[in-house]
Parts: C-alpha cells; sequence; structure tokens
C-alpha cells in the first residue's frame, strides 16, 4: 500500500543552519508511527519542517502521493493534514466547543457531524463543552488540542509530544486515544518521550539522533533492541 504520508530526505531548520538532515519517514492509512530520539535531537523541527512551518532546503514531502513539499499550514491543512504542536495551545478563554469548531474552520460544511465524532472519542470533552478550556485539566487540554486538529477530518495527524507532562495513567489514555484514531483510519505520526509506551503501541518506530535517522524498526521489535534501551530507557 503506498504511504499516505512519505517524507524522502528532507533537510530543514531555522534560518539557514540545517537541523534536520536528511531524513526520511513514511506512514501508512490506519496506522501509528512514532519518532523518538534524544532531547534536540530534531524531532520537533521534523514535524515543523512537514507542516510547512519551516524552509524545507532539500528533499520532498508526499502527501498521497502528491508533491506537498514547502506548501503552507493552511494549505496542508486542507489537503488532509493535521498537526499538534509540542504547547498545544487552546484557547483558553473559549469554551471547548468553540475550540472545536476553530479546527474546523477551513471544512466547516461538516462541524456538527465531526464534533459528535470527537465527542464520542472524549467524552470528557462533551461533559465539559461549554466550559472555557481554560479550566480543564492538562490531559484534558491535550485531548482538546487533538480533539481540534480532527475537526479537519485529516488522513495525517502530526502530534509533537501528546502526554508531555501527563501522569502514566493519563499518558496511558491519551495513548489508547492515539491508537483508536489510527483504528478509524488516520494516518498518525507522534514524536514522543515517553518511549516505551509509544514503541509498545506503535507498529514501526524511528530513532531521530543529531537530526538523522539512526535507526527504525517495529516499534516493540525497537523497545527490544539493547541498544536503543540504553539510550533512553538506562538499560
Ligand atoms: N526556534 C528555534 N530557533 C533556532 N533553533 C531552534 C529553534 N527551536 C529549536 N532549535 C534548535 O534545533 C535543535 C533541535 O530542536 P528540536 O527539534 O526542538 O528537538 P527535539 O524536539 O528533538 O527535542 C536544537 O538544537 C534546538 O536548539
Ligand atoms: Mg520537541
Amino acid at each position: 500500500m503506498e504511504p499516505v504520508l512519505s517524507v524522502s530526505e528532507i533537510t530543514s531548520g531555522y534560518g539557514a543552519s540545517p537541523i534536520v538532515k536528511g531524513v526520511s519517514i513514511a506512514a501508512k492509512a490506519a496506522s501509528t508511527v512514532v519518532i523518538v530520539g534524544p532531547n534536540g535531537a530534531g524531532k520537533s523541527t521534523l514535524l515543523k519542517a512537514i507542516f510547512g512551518l519551516l524552509a524545507i532546503f532539500s528533499g520532498k514531502v508526499y502527501l498521497k502521493g502528491e508533491d506537498v513539499t514547502g506548501m503552507p499550514p493552511e494549505r496542508l491543512v486542507a489537503r488532509g493534514m493535521g498537526y499538534v504542536p509540542q504547547n498545544r495551545n487552546v484557547f483558553p478563554s473559549l469554551s471547548v466547543r468553540e475550540n472545536l469548531e476553530i479546527g474546523a474552520y477551513q471544512t466547516p460544511k461538516h462541524t456538527s457531524e465531526r464534533m459528535e465524532r470527537v465527542y464520542l472519542m472524549f467524552p470528557d470533552l462533551k461533559k465539559a463543552m461549554t466550559r472555557p478550556a481554560g479550566t480543564l485539566s492538562g490531559g484534558q487540554r491535550n485531548m482538546l488540542a487533538m480533539g481540534r486538529a480532527l475537526m479537519s477530518d485529516p488522513d495525517v495527524l502530526l502530534l509533537d509530544e501528546p502526554t508531555a507532562g501527563l501522569s502514566p495513567a493519563y499518558t496511558k489514555v491519551v495513548w489508547e486515544h492515539i491508537v483508536r484514531i489510527a483504528e478509524i483510519g488516520k494516518s498518525v505520526i507522534v514524536v514522543e518521550q515517553n518511549t516505551t509506551t509509544a514503541l509498545t503501541s506503535s507498529e514501526w518506530g524511528y530513532v531521530l539522533v543529531a537530526g538523522e535517522n539512526r535507526d527504525q524498526g517495529p516499534g516493540p521489535e525497537l523497545l527490544a533492541r539493547p541498544d536503543i534501551g540504553k539510550m533512553f530507557l538506562g538499560r
């Protein structure tokens, strides 16, 4: 099956200095891909480059077989890409529902139906729909940020550390949601610090070190490898 997202040897960074160097990744429909790597490895930079927030110095990004290299974020959203940044800033004074509506502003036709689907997936958000987002817990805010990205019904969802700052219990809940998002057909690409949970739950993993692809393989297989364990888990 052709990948929904295919990133081919991209080099990108801030200003003129490359941070991500010749990185390739591929992601299929209905599956989860995780990107792990030490702090500062360039994981967030990679997602920003894919989502058109940074210039791509060389290499290509293909979305559903089409070359979308260098396209700005709003056009990528219209074509089926969604992105939740590392500091998923929800609008604290707006209600949960209003935050979700913002996620649909480019694709307003199906707003109510998509909102129902988001509420089905995240019952916490349904219960809180009229509350200001600023009153949600950290975990609920993460879910709102994911829900908002789902409002455009993306084929590919990029998530940057969706469990940062969450308790182990909430981390597990968020990963259950990620797995379900993949099960409904989406291609989910997740940058994660919680390496064990992420690799256990993902079909494929990439290890990014110093801006380069160091390794890749089935998530659980990577996790079991002594060198990967040493790098991330102190084994
Ligand atoms: N806005 C920025 N401007 C310049 N350099 C940045 C910026 N953000 C990150 N960097 C640098 O890019 C490198 C990779 O950062 P990042 O992609 O955030 O790593 P990771 O997400 O893997 O922890 C780091 O050396 C960092 O200092
Ligand atoms: Mg990061």
